[in-house]
């Protein structure tokens, strides 16, 4: 794992951009996987304005998000697909024929939905980036805690505790979906490269225990140990529970001098 501990989220979303940026730039068939909840926001906004500003071009990305809620109509406004048409979607040249999300309505059979997406997946290559926030009892998409680590993409129950982290963007009267499609835990580790973002200490504990803690379905990012490339990009407060910081920054900016020479890819 490369462990980036920065100042503030403005420097996360900023570095987490300088790799889509990069991938982007450099690839001509790259395949993005797309993250929803408040974290990437901020990394969104950036890449909205690398469009903008520096005539970044989306029109050859396709990419695949890590979930969406179960049962929902598209236009809903609670949909992971507006979502990402409101924050980034409908804001650079990417064609939205090549977006795609984990969708399944109630006559729909989710076991086929969810093999149909690893398909998909597949046809496209692979996916080269995976952005990914982490919930606070650990889970990565909506592989919540207790997840097989060798799960693929499929039909879960939110648990209690995702249900209350995210009540906070519905409205009383509104209706919170229970279950939701998400890429698995092997869907994830299957992607070339993975970059996960955390900010604010109500992610510490999440956070060290992915760092530091067993493999464990517990702790469902801690699969991330196992995988061949995985970036871990914090504020202070995320990494406020980690020990051995010191360490941690300081192989950052060894890796920094590395990248700058060679680039952030392979
Ligand atoms: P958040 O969610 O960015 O809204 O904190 C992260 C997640 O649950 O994966």
């Amino acid at each position: 794992m490369q462990v980036i501990i920065l100042e503030n989220p403005e420097e996360v979303a900023q570095h987490a951009s300088q790799w889509v940026v990069e991938l982007i730039t450099k690839k001509a068939k790259p395949v993005l996987g797309l993250a929803t909840g408040s974290t990437p926001i901020s990394l969104y906004k950036n890449l909205v304005k690398s469009h903008q500003e520096d005539q970044i071009d989306f029109s050859h990305v396709t990419s695949f998000n890590l979930d969406e809620y179960h049962n929902i109509d598209i236009a809903n406004e609670q949909s992971y697909r507006v979502f990402m048409k409101n924050h980034l979607f409908d804001k650079i040249n990417i064609d939205q024929k090549n977006t795609h999300l984990p969708t399944c309505t109630q006559n729909e059979n989710p076991r086929v939905q969810g093999l149909a997406y690893e398909e998909k997946i597949k046809h496209a290559g692979g996916i080269d980036l995976q952005i990914l926030g982490i919930g606070a009892n650990g889970h990565i998409g909506f592989n919540e805690p207790t997840s097989s680590l060798r799960s693929k993409t499929r039909i879960k129950t939110l648990t209690q505790q995702t249900l209350q982290d995210n009540s906070r963007l519905f409205k009383a009267d509104e209706y919170q979906p229970t279950m939701a499609m998400t890429m698995g835990i092997s869907t994830i580790l299957d992607a070339k490269y993975v970059l996960l973002m955390a900010t604010g200490t109500n992610k510490a504990t999440a956070v060290n225990d992915m760092i530091t803690g067993p493999l464990s379905a517990i702790c469902p990012a801690s699969a991330l140990q196992l995988h061949e490339h995985a970036i871990i990009v914090l504020d202070k407060a995320a990494a406020s529970e980690l020990a051995n910081q010191e360490y941690f920054i300081w192989a950052n900016e060894e890796h920094q001098k590395i990248n700058k020479t060679y680039g952030f890819f392979l």
